[in-house]
């Protein structure tokens, strides 16, 4: 494929929409309540913050100026930048990542086809707590309806990606995240007026930074890299698509910000009804798909058509939420295939879709009849989110931190900023500093910290 042979992003707010629709997922709705709920609330989600500033945003500039730069799928991204370096495994270390997440993610998003399906049934009404908890429970260890589900959103993420970009990817974003984000408010309002709602906003607002400890820093790191679609080349694939009158710089800065404000309505939606019905914030990867249920339950018990309709809706957007998610994730391994190993677009994902069905289909099952099986103590399902995203991202995420600020030439980093010059560049030294050292530097002191290497000179 040549260059112009290659498709490309339309519109600016395509651009920022698209690179959205890939950061906004089942991360900030299923995985930020649930890792907040883990890690003691309000202080997790300070340090999370603090994370997407100094770490999340200088690699997610330089994602995209590699890709654009490159304007080749990530692992040709690296060996056109450094031709006859070892800095291409960091592009192939991604492609594999991104394998590993989109075998569980489906998984997950398989969950929200189930739940679309049960909230247009009504079957999502008229239960207590436990009902709704001996459901999903009852569900995710079925030995075979959840696998099941995990292959119709691998076809459905197939479907859009052999349709290509412009008309799968940019189309379906345009429509789905704003619509996605109103419905959020509309949940956040009814949430919070439960009650006994305030201990979950609580929950949230005030920090206990006595119980901050190195898996809380992990944990907090590990999420904004998941959440923002980074360290694994994935927004590096999509900048590959993006104009050359694109800002990267503020695209970012957008990025992160819808990002971070779907994953806080998320927590203010579930921690104020988990607390009003007694469910426990540390539910673990449950949390969402329990507590749901009881906000229309309580908001809406009375209106049942209502209760209905908008549990139908939100399942609906989350679902494609995730599907504009995977169909990133799936992107990233398609046109690696499709570009270094000259297979066409159609073969390469089916050849993905498959790999992927296999390895989702082993994760669902370790949540049920697999879960005996356990690695370091963790069911498949625990130990791939665990690899990826608390140490593949981040590992990836320092890798291009190195690769940006210390290896890449620094013209093509500031023409990359100002867009060959037609634009003033404010961030070139703070973009650089945040490269070569805070990123860095930072990644390497959590992880460090993890793994007790300071215990050593305690
Ligand atoms: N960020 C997405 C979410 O929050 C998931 C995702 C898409 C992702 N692409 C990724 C995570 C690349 C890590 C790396 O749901």
């Amino acid at each position: 494929m040549t260059k112009n042979d290659r498709a490309n992003f339309g519109s600016k707010i395509g651009i920022i929409l698209a690179s959205a629709g890939s950061a906004v997922g089942l991360g900030n709705i299923w995985r930020f309540p649930f890792e907040t709920g883990n890690h003691g609330g309000a202080a997790f989600i300070l340090i999370y913050i603090l994370c997407v500033i100094a770490l999340g945003l200088p690699v997610m500039i330089a994602e995209f100026m590699i890709g654009r730069r490159s304007r080749s799928n990530t692992a040709g991204a690296y060996r056109i930048l450094s031709t006859g370096t070892q800095w291409k495994w960091v592009g192939r270390l991604g492609v594999l990542t991104g394998f590993l997440i989109l075998g569980y993610y489906s998984v997950v998003a398989g969950w929200t086809l189930q739940y679309i399906v049960q909230a247009a049934t009504g079957s999502l009404t008229g239960q207590s707590a436990e009902g709704f908890i001996a459901t999903f429970n009852g569900f995710v260890s079925n030995p075979w309806k959840p696998a099941l589900w995990t292959v119709v959103f691998l076809f459905l993420t197939h479907f859009v990606i052999v349709r290509g970009v412009e008309k799968g990817i940019e189309r379906s974003s345009k429509v789905l995240m704003p619509l996605l984000f109103i419905l959020l408010l509309v949940l956040t309002g009814c949430s919070i007026s439960l009650p006994n709602a305030g201990e979950g906003i609580r929950f949230l607002l005030q920090p206990d930074f006595s119980k901050v400890d190195s898996s809380v820093l992990l944990g907090a790191m590990g999420q904004a890299f998941f959440s923002l679609s980074l360290g694994m080349g994935c927004l590096c694939t999509y900048a590959s698509y993006f104009r050359d009158d694109t800002k990267l710089p503020r695209t970012a800065v957008n990025v992160a910000l819808i990002d971070t404000m779907v994953a806080i309505l998320a927590g203010f939606i579930i921690f104020p009804a988990a607390f009003s019905v007694g469910i426990s914030p540390d539910s673990g990867p449950s949390l969402l798909f329990i507590t749901l249920p009881n906000v229309f339950q309580q908001a809406f018990g009375s209106l049942p058509l209502l209760a209905t309709l908008l549990s139908f809706l939100f399942y609906l957007l989350l679902a494609l939420a995730a599907l504009t998610s995977t169909i990133s994730l799936h992107e990233v391994a398609t046109v690696y295939l499709c570009e270094e190993f000259h297979l066409a677009r159609p073969k390469a994902a089916r050849w993905i879709t498959t790999v992927c069905a296999f390895i989702g289909i082993c994760c669902s099952l370790s949540l049920g009849v697999g879960s005996n099986l356990t690695l370091f103590g963790l069911t498949l399902f625990d130990l791939f989110d665990f690899l990826t995203a608390k140490i593949m991202l981040p590992g990836g995420g320092l890798l291009i931190a190195l690769f940006a600020g210390w290896y890449l030439d620094k013209k093509i980093i500031w023409e990359e900023l100002s867009n060959k010059g037609t634009l003033t560049v404010r961030t070139y030294r703070l973009l650089l500093f945040g490269l070569k050292y805070v990123a860095p530097i930072g990644i390497s002191l959590v992880f460090l910290d993890q793994f007790n290497v300071f215990a050593l000179f305690r």
